[in-house]
């Protein structure tokens, strides 16, 4: 038996396993992990994916590291984990919290994970409530990548939202981006709009300029990897020209993240680091549906993970510590709820 478990990780005493998220939803294949190694190979694949699941998974790989090699340097396997994928910061969040405890010993780095854990199913609570009293029956909401249960410890960040609204009796539709280049709306948010018994449908990227024209977005829903201080934020590719057309469109745009994804040392958008990934994600697709390639050999490719969003296009960032809208912000007030 697992001594902790979410909708895609368990935790044994000795190893980790994770719900293979490349695999979804053809198959649901648990796969486990022993070792920093296989966890970066887990992490680069995406088979672990989202912001706070990569930070929370890091610290029990290195929890569990730590324990089976005591006199190893735990700080050189922490560097490592920190350098699997640089955009998201709750895994720099977990890891700095697991350094911290480094000279406590290996059962304060066990607790250490478990607390982390524990956190953050609490802060999707909490922002997830958040979210939810913004909308209301008849809402039409339109999210990109994924942002739920498998992304997280607890019940997500924006479709965290979404599902506290649905548990309340709230009425949605949502309109799911199929996220191009790995599709994790077309694949996972679309999977977990079912499991929720929220109607969707789902819609290639392309088409969320036409949608809105047409009048049929009544909000936008995000979550994200990194927020700076003055409320530039990173989230899956095509963020930024869905905030572009909602700005347009005067369509509200909300960030739905907990307070681990912010990052109050960087001041700006332009200091986060983009990961960007290998070509063959743009030049066709692969996953357990198969490998299509459809571009000439080795066409040419520009394939960053994360975009950024400027902070003067987000209605409001939806945070467990609160909700900030641009004259919040000017107040003094900030993220992490003190001003
Ligand atoms: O490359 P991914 O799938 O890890 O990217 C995930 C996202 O961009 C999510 O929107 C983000 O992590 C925030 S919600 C958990």
């Amino acid at each position: 038996m697992p001594h902790l478990q979410s909708r895609s990780l368990r935790i044994y005493a000795n190893h980790l396993e994770y719900l293979d998220q490349t695999q979804l939803p053809q198959a649901e294949r648990w796969v486990r992990c022993d070792s920093p190694e296989e966890w970066q190979v887990a992490v680069k694949s995406l088979a672990i994916r989202g912001a706070p699941l990569i930070g929370l998974s890091a610290a029990f790989v290195l929890a569990q590291y730590a324990a089976r090699h005591p006199q190893s340097d735990w700080q050189l396997v922490s560097d490592h984990l920190r350098a699997t994928r640089p955009t998201a910061v709750n895994l720099m969040y977990c890891l700095d919290a697991m350094e911290a405890c480094f000279e406590q010993g290996v059962n304060a780095l066990a607790e250490r994970a478990d607390a982390l854990f524990a956190e953050d199913r609490t802060l999707c609570q909490q922002m997830a409530e958040r979210g939810a009293d913004l909308l209301q029956t008849g809402d039409r909401v339109l999210t990109h990548c994924n942002t739920g249960a498998l992304a997280t410890a607890g019940v997500g960040t924006a479709i965290g939202a979404l599902a506290v609204a649905k548990q309340r009796g709230v009425e949605l539709h949502v309109y799911v981006d199929e996220t191009r280049p790995l599709l994790q709306g077309g694949r996972l948010t679309a999977w977990e709009m079912a499991d929720l018994d929220i109607p969707y449908q789902l819609i290639a990227d392309s088409m969320a300029a036409s949608l809105m024209a047409a009048g049929k977005v009544d909000k936008v829903m995000v979550g994200a990897d990194r927020i700076c201080a003055n409320g530039d934020f990173a989230n899956k590719v095509g963020t930024y020209m869905l905030a572009v057309i909602a700005h347009y469109h005067q369509v509200p745009f909300y960030v739905v993240a907990p307070y681990t994804t912010v990052d109050p040392a960087c001041a700006t958008g332009a200091e986060i680091p983009i990961e960007q990934r290998d070509p063959a994600e743009i030049r066709g697709v692969a996953g357990a549906f198969g490998e299509v390639i459809w571009a000439p050999d080795n066409a040419p490719v520009w394939n960053p993970a994360f975009d950024v969003t400027p902070a003067k296009l987000v209605t409001a960032w939806v945070l467990d510590t609160g909700v900030f809208d641009a004259a919040a912000i000017e107040r003094g007030e900030h993220f992490l709820g003190r001003s």
